[in-house]
């Protein structure tokens, strides 16, 4: 199980070096990346703990203003959806995930209070079924960054955040230098990094026109 666990995590490396650097190549890996976060669904939950979520939070005390409407992409069993909600009462929030198994078991977990304001959804990030500038803050937690993506989704003058649990030992890691120009290159600027224990997160907000 433990041999199993290490095959996966070192899959999940692999499939990040190798998209970030070739965003052609998901088509490759999306169907078993699908599966295995799939099979993860039940158990994923429980993994990680609120420290994981730590860099996250200070990055979200330091967005220019509240955001309004919010995409958590890879959102998982809903961690990051759910952090975002409680912090900022006034926003709608859409968590996405590849693995339909996913979605469900974030639907599942999702309190009766934030109902009426945070949905689940299985989408592809690389590929997304929302309108240009659709959000003015977007999250990735322990996720593949797709940079065009998302920089056409995020509203000019919005923020995006990169999280790592684990910092570098986080098994979909993208290192900062790799972040900064990606997204620099498709259009984000005034970048923070922040860290708090192991977790490590970028911040970085959309460029405006002109
Ligand atoms: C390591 S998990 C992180 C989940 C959650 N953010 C957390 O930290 O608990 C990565 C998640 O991203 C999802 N994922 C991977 N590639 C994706 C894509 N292209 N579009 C949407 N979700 C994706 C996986 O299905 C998985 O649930």
């Amino acid at each position: 199980m433990e041999l199993l666990e290490a095959a996966g995590r070192r899959f999940a490396r692999l499939a990040t070096n190798a998209v970030v650097a070739r965003p052609r190549l998901w088509k490759l890996f999306r169907r078993p990346l699908r599966a295995q976060f799939d099979r993860l669904a039940p158990s994923w939950h429980g993994r990680l703990g609120p420290e994981a979520l730590a860099a996250l939070a200070l990055a979200l005390e330091r967005l220019d203003r509240p955001p309004r409407s919010v995409l958590d992409l890879g959102t998982g069993t809903g961690k990051a959806a759910r952090l975002v909600a409680e912090r900022f009462p006034e926003a709608e929030v859409v968590g996405v995930d590849l693995a339909p198994a996913m979605v469900a078991e974030a639907g599942r977990l999702l309190p009766d209070e934030l109902a009426g304001r945070v949905r689940f959804e299985v989408a592809d990030a690389a590929e997304l079924p929302y309108g240009d500038a659709a959000f003015d803050l977007v999250v990735l937690l322990n996720m593949i960054p797709f940079f065009a993506e998302l920089a056409r989704v995020t509203e000019p003058g919005g923020a995006l955040v990169v999280s790592f649990a684990s910092g570098p030992d986080t098994p979909i890691w993208t290192p900062p230098g790799t972040l900064r120009s990606g997204l620099g290159a498709a259009g984000f600027q005034r970048f923070e990094d922040l860290a708090a224990g192991p977790a490590t997160a970028l911040l970085a907000r959309r460029r405006q026109p002109g």
